[in-house]
Formats: structure tokens, C-alpha cells, sequence
């Protein structure tokens, strides 16, 4: 394990040594930090972005946009709504309104700004995510929300009146729903100039966002005659106060960053002073096999590695598990943090002193030729690189241990990673522009354009769903329908065509199931017993309706939390899983869907599936022995996922509901089909293959 990092031979060098090396680090050390506890109101004080609470309020006050620049952990999040609120902002029924890409971000950082400020989360203080809504009408004045959410929220409230302002955190990320709201509102900016708008990023890209708010000559001009805001945008640099952070690289390659990932915390654990561990790999799999890995390393070394606390992080953990992650470490223990790229940016745990850097996380990545979309485990960019490792910085001198040599950062690490909405499906963000009126996508202010090529593949899919009409209006009602549905245009087809498929409540249920993570526990090392249990509810037309299957036996238990640890079913999920149904059930009702159950007819939940994930259909090849399938439409190499209850069974034609992709390309969720229901669903998408019928 020693001879990974060659001890001697590691060059311990400071961030801001790095080429083009970033402003944030190597402030000098303030002596107030610690872990030390002091009063909340002490706490917040010591936090850099208190310092400038004055120039804060003042470049609100006097600018449309105020873009705000500060290091991770500085208090942009937790801090600056509650300033807007003291400051009056919140006043006369108004509500402040702070943005995050991720729900778990959402929902952390609300609890601890309702806890700074003694009250009770879902009452001045709220927020809303998908599915999930603790805010109060009238008493919520500072509101965390997804981006994704505020979008929505424009389609009842276009110039999102309520709000007086609205802060876009970690506009860094370019999430796509990031990029859709900023270009939109920049629109609400001129119907409304008293809106502010404060952008918040982490890294200095500041300046291209402000270029992107940078009002025009002739408006400047006129803005000279009024008394209103100055409408170019005004960048804040809050200056951070991190510590100096040592980087470690391995000298070879690593083959394996989970295992790797889990000799190097052995090895800080047994040779460095105590501080907690965080550790950056790329999703809910690899984070689980780390944690067990570790364990069980833990476990064989007996009392040598005691003291060490395991906890994993990524978006879906329950609750509970969530508050583990943010509880101070007890005397005389360690922490170890294992988390996705949640932590890089959008939360903050206190006490890291080390960090472990596998270099990658995932990514969504759409390809327009093969119209393939799907999650790949890919590099990061040297940006991210040194927001990793800026974490390993907060309380005192740190070090970041990178799983990759130092070449491949300096010569193969892109510079900074692709807005998502280059690298997306745009299917479900053309329709939400259509509903808001915006005709001409491609003519729409984006901070970063995306490929015409994906926005044409975008349109012919929303045209062959039926929801666009031939000069690429919403069609009605079917086109407003589908926009009014939470959820992927394709979800949304498939539950407006259970009604007339007379399905919509088993239609519902699998909607449902599929907007969550994961219905199972995770398999934590009992792998085959969980493949067993699945089987007692297998379906043979495949996964959507062997879900359908474990919410009968959920039900039929009674809703019994006993029920589903036998089953290896997650409780919360499935519970998650009625609220999201009865959610989904009155939006269906409120736009004139009819409910009713098909009693056990499967074959018009399968039709009703296709008519919404057509273009997800794929042919096993023929004389194919390794279940090796084609998509119909760009003829990809795909493969049924291990997880699939058709694993192995490999009938000719499927439709999956999503990819991922590892050494193959894998569908999951995948259900049975009939090639000729391809043609009734879509005529128009298939019209420039051969008929499926030929493909046999
Ligand atoms: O947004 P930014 O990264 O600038 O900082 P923040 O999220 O506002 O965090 C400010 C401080 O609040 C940090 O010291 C965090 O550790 C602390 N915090 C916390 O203790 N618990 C949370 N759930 C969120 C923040
Ligand atoms: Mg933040």
C-alpha cells in the first residue's frame, strides 16, 4: 500500500503554485477558525462573506445583477438570503429565492438556514424540489427551490412576480436548467427592472456570466433618464480564506480508483494526524462498494483502524443518513466522507482536512447522431480538480491525494468541464420554452448555445410524440398536457396515452417508480439475495411491470415497513413512491386524464409505455448469443443490464428507459414489445427505416 504514493518521492506543492493557479487559496490562516464551539451568531461572523454584508446589500440595492464570486464554504448560500431578509427584501409578502442544481442541496441548506435563524423549516424559511414542497403561502419569506423547479414555476407565473429576488447559486455548474433560467431571466429583467438577480459561482467564470447580463448601449442611455437600478452587472469577489492545501499525486496510472481510493484513506488514517477524510468518487454503485471495501478492511485489521466512521453521501440517501454526514466528529475519532461531486461544491462539511480524488465523476453525455443520451463515468476538469481539493482547506492546512498522475493533470485535464446543455437531450428543455411562449429556440439568448443538431433531434421527437404541431407550436391539448406534467416529455406521453389505453393508475405507479432512484436496498454485499428476491416479483414482459408487482405486494402488506426489509424493498422509497403517485394523480385529473385501473391487462401498459418511449426501441440482432440488441434509430451497440429482469431472456424487441454505460452500453428498465406497436405509436420516426416487421 506504501509503495502507491512512493513516499519521498511525492512533491508536495501548494494550489496557487499550479499553472494559472485561482485566486482563492493561500489566504492567510485566520486564527477564529477551528473546531472550537461558539454561538450561532459568532459562527456566521467569522464566515467571509460577513465582511461584506454592506457592499452585499448595497450593490443589491443599486444593481439589476450582482454577480458574487467566492470560495466554497465562504457563506454565499447560507448567509446572503438572510441578509437580503434582514435588509427588507423579504418585506410585504415578497420572497427571496435562492436556486441550487441539486435536491439534496436544496434540502440541507434550508435546514441549516432555518436552524440559524431559530425557526422552523416550512415557515419563514421553506423549499421546494420536485414532489416535495415545505414552503407556506404568506409566511415563507426565504425559499430554497432546484432551478429546475423555478422553471416550472414560470409556467403559472412567467414573470415570477412573487419573488423580489432571486439568487442563481453555483451558476458554475452550467446545469442545464441553470442556463435555461439565466437566459430567461433576463428576459423577466426587462419587463421587470426591480427583480434582482444575484448569481453566485465558486470559480471566476464571472466575468463570461456578466458579459452574458451586459445591457446594450442604447439601453444604458435610457437608463440614464430613470432612478431605477443600473442594469449592467457588478462583480463582488468575496475573498476566501483558505488554507494552503498540499497535493499528492500517484506516480503510475491507477487501474482500480475504487480500491485505490480505499488504500490511500488507510494510509492517511494510519499515518496522519487526525481530520476527517472526504472522498470523491462518481456515484451511489462505486460509493457503496467503497464503503463496504473499506469496512471489511477496517474489520480485518481489528483494532488498528478503529475510530474510523464510514458514511457515504450522494443524492437519494435517506435523511438520516444526510445528518450523519454533517454531524461533528466525536474527540479522538475520524471521519470519512465518501461522496459524488455533491461535495465539491454545493455542500460544505466542516472539519476535512484530506481529500481523495478519483478524477472522475458522472456525466450526462448526448450524442444527436445516435440520439443516445446516458450517464458515463468521465474525467473531470482541472476546475473541478481544484474545488476538490480547495475542500481538503477549510479549517487548517490540508492534503489532497489525486488518483491520477501529475502529467495527465497538466497535459490531458480539460480546463473546464462543458455546459451541460451542450452535452444533453433537449427534449425536455424545448418543451418547456415552447410553454412558455418562446418560439424560436434557436434564437434564444443561451448562455451557451447548444448543438442545432441536438435541437433538431429534440424537435422531431416532441413532433413524432404528437406534442408539437408542423410549425412547432405546442399542440393542443396534448402538447400543454404533456408541458404541464412534472416530468420527462416522454413520462408524460406515456401517462396521456393510459388514458386512452384505460391504464393510467398502474401507468401512474410506474411513472412514479421511475422518477425515483431505486425501489431496492442496496445490495451491501448480499448481491445473490437480492437477485433472488426479485425474482419472486419478475415479470416476464420485463421491469416496468415487475415494478408493478412490488407495489401490489406493498400494498397488499398492508404498507408494512416489515414487509419490504423482507423483501429487500426500501421502505422510504416505496413510501416516496405513493406521495409522488398521488401528486402525479391529481395534476393527471387537473388536465382532464381519466383515472382507471386496466385489472392485470399488461399488454395495453406495455402499448401504453411505447407510446411514449419509441424511440428508445431496440432489436435483438439476429444469431446474436451474447443478447447483443440495436437501437432502431441510430443502430448503437446495446446491451440488457445485469439489474433487468430480462437479463439473459433477451426478447427480439425492447424499449429501455434509460442508459448507462460502462464497458458496454447497458438499458435499464426494459420492457417487451411488439415491433408493429413502433409504427402505430410513431408513424412519422420510423417513416426513413425499414419496417420494423423487415428486421426480424
Ligand atoms: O455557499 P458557500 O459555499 O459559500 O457556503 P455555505 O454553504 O453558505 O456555508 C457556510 C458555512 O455554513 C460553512 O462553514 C458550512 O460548514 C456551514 N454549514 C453547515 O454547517 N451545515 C450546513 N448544512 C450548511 C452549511
Ligand atoms: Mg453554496
Amino acid at each position: 500500500m506504501s509503495q502507491f504514493w512512493k513516499p519521498g518521492t511525492e512533491k508536495p506543492r501548494l494550489l496557487d503554485d499550479e499553472e494559472g493557479g485561482v485566486l482563492f487559496f493561500g489566504a492567510s490562516p485566520s486564527t477564529s477558525s477551528g473546531y472550537g464551539y461558539s454561538s450561532m451568531e459568532r459562527q456566521k461572523q467569522r464566515l467571509p462573506v460577513y465582511k461584506y454584508r454592506t457592499p452585499i446589500l448595497y450593490l443589491v440595492e443599486t444593481h439589476a445583477t450582482t454577480i458574487i464570486v467566492g470560495e466554497t464554504g465562504s457563506g454565499k448560500t447560507t448567509q446572503i438570503p438572510q441578509y437580503l431578509k434582514e435588509a427588507g427584501w423579504a418585506d410585504g409578502g415578497r420572497v427571496i429565492a435562492c436556486t441550487q442544481p441539486r435536491r439534496l442541496a436544496v434540502q440541507a441548506v434550508s435546514s441549516r438556514v432555518a436552524e440559524e435563524m431559530g425557526v422552523k423549516l416550512g415557515e419563514e424559511v421553506g423549499y421546494t424540489i420536485r414532489f416535495e414542497d415545505l414552503t407556506k403561502n404568506g409566511v415563507t419569506m426565504i425559499k430554497f427551490l432546484t432551478d429546475g423547479v423555478l422553471l416550472r414555476e414560470m409556467m403559472d407565473d412567467p414573470l415570477l412576480t412573487k419573488y423580489s429576488v432571486i439568487m442563481v447559486d453555483e451558476a458554475h455548474e452550467r446545469s442545464i436548467s441553470t442556463d435555461i433560467l439565466l437566459g430567461l431571466l433576463k428576459k423577466i429583467q426587462r419587463r421587470r427592472p426591480e427583480l434582482r438577480l444575484i448569481i453566485s459561482s465558486a470559480t471566476i467564470e464571472a466575468k463570461s456570466m456578466s458579459s452574458f447580463f451586459q445591457t446594450s448601449k442604447r439601453r444604458r442611455e435610457m437608463e440614464g433618464k430613470n432612478l431605477g437600478p443600473r442594469m449592467d452587472p457588478v462583480i463582488l469577489s468575496v475573498e476566501g480564506r483558505g488554507f494552503n492545501v498540499q497535493i499528492h499525486y500517484v506516480e503510475e496510472p491507477v487501474s482500480n480508483y475504487i480500491q485505490s481510493a480505499v488504500s490511500t484513506v488507510l494510509l492517511v488514517h494510519d499515518q496522519e494526524p487526525m481530520g476527517d477524510i472526504l472522498v470523491f468518487l462518481t456515484g451511489q454503485d462505486d460509493i457503496d462498494a467503497a464503503v463496504q471495501l473499506l469496512t471489511e478492511e477496517v474489520q480485518n485489521r481489528g483494532k488498528s483502524s478503529s475510530g474510523l466512521t464510514i458514511l457515504p453521501l450522494y443524492s437519494g440517501l435517506p435523511r438520516a443518513e444526510q445528518e450523519l454526514v454533517f454531524a461533528p466528529t466525536p474527540r479522538g475519532k475520524r471521519k470519512v466522507v465518501i461522496s459524488t461531486n455533491i461535495a465539491e461544491t454545493s455542500l460544505t462539511l466542516e472539519g476535512i482536512v484530506y481529500v481523495v480524488d478519483s478524477g472522475f465523476s458522472k456525466q450526462r453525455f448526448y450524442n444527436p447522431i445516435s440520439d443516445i443520451e446516458n450517464l458515463v463515468v468521465a474525467p473531470i476538469s482541472k476546475a473541478s480538480a481544484r474545488q476538490r481539493a480547495g475542500r481538503a482547506g477549510r479549517v487548517r492546512p490540508g492534503k489532497c491525494y489525486r488518483l491520477y498522475t501529475e502529467e495527465y493533470f497538466v497535459n490531458e485535464m480539460s480546463a473546464e468541464g462543458i455546459p451541460e446543455i451542450q452535452r444533453s437531450n433537449l427534449v425536455s428543455c424545448v418543451i418547456q420554452l415552447k410553454a412558455l411562449g418562446i418560439d424560436n429556440i434557436l434564437g434564444f439568448d443561451w448562455p451557451a448555445s447548444p448543438s442545432p443538431e441536438a435541437m433538431v433531434r429534440a424537435l422531431e421527437v416532441l413532433y413524432s410524440l404528437g406534442v408539437l404541431d408542423d410549425d412547432a407550436k405546442l399542440t393542443s391539448p396534448a402538447g400543454f398536457q404533456v408541458a404541464e406534467i412534472p416530468l420527462d416529455p416522454m413520462i408524460a406521453k406515456m401517462i396521456l396515452s393510459s388514458s386512452q389505453l384505460g391504464c393510467s393508475e398502474e401507468i401512474i405507479t410506474i411513472a412514479a417508480i421511475l422518477s425515483i432512484q431505486s425501489i431496492w436496498v442496496s445490495s451491501r454485499g448480499a448481491q445473490k439475495e437480492l437477485d433472488e428476491v426479485k425474482l419472486r416479483f419478475a415479470a416476464s414482459e420485463g421491469d416496468h411491470v415487475t415494478f408493478l408487482n412490488v407495489y401490489k405486494g406493498f400494498l397488499q402488506s398492508g404498507k408494512s415497513s416489515q414487509w419490504c426489509y423482507k423483501n429487500f424493498v426500501n421502505y422510504h422509497a416505496m413510501k416516496k413512491v405513493l406521495e409522488i403517485r398521488e401528486q402525479l394523480r391529481r395534476t393527471a385529473q387537473r388536465i382532464g386524464i381519466v383515472l382507471k385501473s386496466c385489472e392485470g391487462d399488461m399488454l395495453v401498459v406495455r402499448k401504453a409505455i411505447t407510446a411514449g418511449f419509441f424511440a428508445n426501441a431496440c432489436h435483438l440482432e439476429a444469431y446474436s448469443h451474447n443478447g447483443k440488441y440495436k437501437t432502431i434509430r441510430g443502430s448503437q451497440e446495446v446491451y440488457i443490464h445485469p439489474s433487468s429482469v430480462l437479463f439473459r431472456v433477451n426478447p427480439k424487441w425492447v424499449i429501455y428507459h434509460s442508459l448507462v454505460s460502462t464497458d458496454k452500453q447497458y438499458m435499464r428498465n426494459v420492457i417487451s414489445i411488439d415491433p408493429s406497436w413502433l409504427t402505430e405509436a410513431a408513424p412519422h420516426f420510423y417513416q426513413h427505416q425499414r419496417p420494423p416487421s423487415m428486421l426480424h
